[in-house]
């Protein structure tokens, strides 16, 4: 059942995801070569406790860290490891944040500089799909809109792989909350988007074949041609005529850019 939301519990989602904007933020200015993912994972854990939050994912269904880092042919969920960042590779870093009864869940694909143009294309195509996703995110239309339209751009216009064992959801008191968000599906379908329903959209995107499988631990999920993967996610508030965007890229952008580590101008 779709948990519509009030005012003020808008606002409270809205703090939860701006701190995980913060959060990836942080990340952002620290993110290098030789850098371990265990040791970004460490810092944000650091950072959401000081602000008095709780990191959602840990132990959310047994899951071990406070964040997900999914390098390269790594999608979704990777585990934090000793392994070191290396130039050209796509790490993407999930955080969820949990503060006053709310979550805010929210993702970004960092590419370390040098990295491969196909790969710069994969995360320009991925961030522009989750954006034509929100403009279709108002009252009037239905889920099926925001899927299409992600579906659209990446695979039909750029011939990438949308993922489809994993969608995006509402979130509120839950991390996980109805409706389901595919990143693929037809105009017209699924459930009607009402003003008051918070939902994160998550398109994941392959540069290969769209199959993908888990690996060892049980969680990290990877794609089965080892092509790299790349993910963005936000958390939107439904409204009339346009969605209210409760996380935020911005600061995350400005980090980047002045990271000479990062390529952040594609
Ligand atoms: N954004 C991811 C999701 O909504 C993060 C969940 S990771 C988990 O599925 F570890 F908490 F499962
Ligand atoms: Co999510």
């Amino acid at each position: 059942m779709v948990q519509l939301k009030n005012a003020a519990e808008i606002e409270l989602i809205r703090e939860s995801a701006l701190l995980v904007s913060q959060t990836l933020a942080e990340l952002a200015s620290i993110l290098k070569p030789g850098i371990t993912t265990l040791a970004l994972n460490q810092r944000a854990e650091e950072f959401i406790l000081d602000q008095k939050a709780v990191p959602s994912f840990k132990n959310y269904k047994g899951y071990p860290f406070a964040t997900c880092i999914s390098v390269n042919d790594a999608v979704v969920h990777g585990f934090p490891t000793n392994k070191e960042i290396r130039e050209g590779d796509l790490v993407s870093i999930d955080v969820g944040v949990y503060k006053n009864g709310f979550h805010g869940d929210s993702a970004y694909t960092f590419g370390v500089a040098p990295i491969a143009d196909e790969h710069k294309l994969l995360m320009q195509v991925t961030r522009t799909s989750l954006l034509l996703g929100i403009d279709k995110a108002h009252v009037g239309n239905r889920v099926g809109d925001i899927s299409f339209a992600i579906q659209d751009f990446a695979e039909l216009k750029h011939h990438l792989g949308v993922v489809r064992e994993l969608v995006g959801h509402g979130l509120g008191r839950q991390l996980h909350e109805d409706p389901q968000v595919p990143n693929f599906g037809k105009k017209g379908t699924g459930p009607k988007l009402k003003e008051g329903m918070v939902i994160a959209i998550e398109p994941m995107i392959n540069l290969g074949t769209k199959d993908v499988f888990y690996d060892e631990d049980g969680w990290t999920v990877r794609t089965k041609d080892s092509k790299f993967s790349a993910h963005y996610e936000h958390t939107i508030c439904i409204k009339k005529g346009k969605a209210d965007v409760l996380s935020n890229f911005d600061q995350i952008m400005l980090n980047e850019k002045s990271n000479s580590h990062l390529v952040g101008d594609y």
